[in-house]
């Protein structure tokens, strides 16, 4: 194609991207969008680079995204970055994964600040490796403050585990008599890690799986669910674009007619 064709068919792409986001912020954007980044290892695969190649190709997506998101005025953005399960995956593979955080919040961490995003963490943040864990500490301290998007790393999460642990918080705390017997869901809710967060409006999967994978099962009871067969190193702003105007189609229920 000629270059001047070249440039008119990339101008008129990214004036129907901006039309596009122009009406979705018109629709109503969801506030709580959860995303479980599945494909890098068989991003890598296809492209004959060890599966950490996927895993950093998936860091430079996370930034793309937050970004995006932050722009379309998404309140939270939780990211499925490290579940219980993962620690089966070969040593070298979870010793990269343990590193990502550092290298994400090394590199972007001022612009997270500049951009008014706080950063959050749900999962088991005392047993990860105290590298981890000091970068993690580190970016929640420095933009604590924010009142922009809240970037919310699942990291070392499970949510059976979370909800037996809420579950024996509960008991310890009826057994004291800080809790009344009658439990709520509400209540219940505010033993959950998430407790200072509502519930995702919309859960997102890429890579063709169809499953949850013990990702927030109380948190998504309502949640839409949208899957894609796109790999996470490959997922665009137009997926997640694609994805919020599916959403924006749905009709939401509860339960109710
Ligand atoms: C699942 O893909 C992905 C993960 C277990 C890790 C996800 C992590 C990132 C996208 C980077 C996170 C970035 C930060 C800043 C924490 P998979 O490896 O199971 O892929 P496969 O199913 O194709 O093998």
């Amino acid at each position: 194609m000629d270059s001047i064709w070249k440039r008119i068919v990339k101008k008129d792409a990214s004036s129907d991207l901006t039309n596009r986001i122009k009406k979705a912020k018109e629709s109503g954007i969801p506030h709580h969008v959860a995303i479980i980044m599945d494909g890098n290892g068989r991003w890598a695969k296809k492209r004959s680079l060890p599966r950490i190649a996927g895993h950093h190709e998936g860091m430079k997506v996370v930034k793309k995204i937050t970004k995006f998101a932050s722009k379309l005025g998404v309140s939270s953005l939780t990211l499925y970055a490290f579940s219980t399960e993962n620690w089966k995956r070969p040593k070298s593979e979870v010793e990269f994964l343990m590193k990502l955080p550092e290298e994400f919040l090394g590199t972007f961490l001022p612009e997270l600040i500049e951009e008014n995003v706080r950063v959050e963490m749900i999962g088991e943040k005392e047993t990860l490796p105290a590298h981890t864990k000091r970068a993690i500490d580190r970016a929640m301290e420095e933009t604590k403050g924010n009142t922009g998007l809240v970037l919310n790393f699942a990291l070392n999460y499970g949510s059976r585990a979370e909800i037996l642990k809420a579950v024996q918080h509960v008991l310890e705390d009826v057994e004291s008599g800080i809790l009344p017997k009658e439990l709520t869901e509400e209540i219940f809710s505010k033993y959950l890690m998430t407790s200072t967060m509502p519930d995702p409006d919309l859960l997102i999967r890429t890579s063709g799986e169809i499953r949850l994978s013990n990702f927030m099962l109380w948190q998504s009871a309502y949640s839409e669910l949208w899957f894609t067969d796109v790999l996470w190193p490959d997922f665009k702003e137009e997926h997640f674009l694609e994805a919020l105007e599916v959403y924006q189609k749905r009709v939401r229920r509860y339960g109710g007619v």
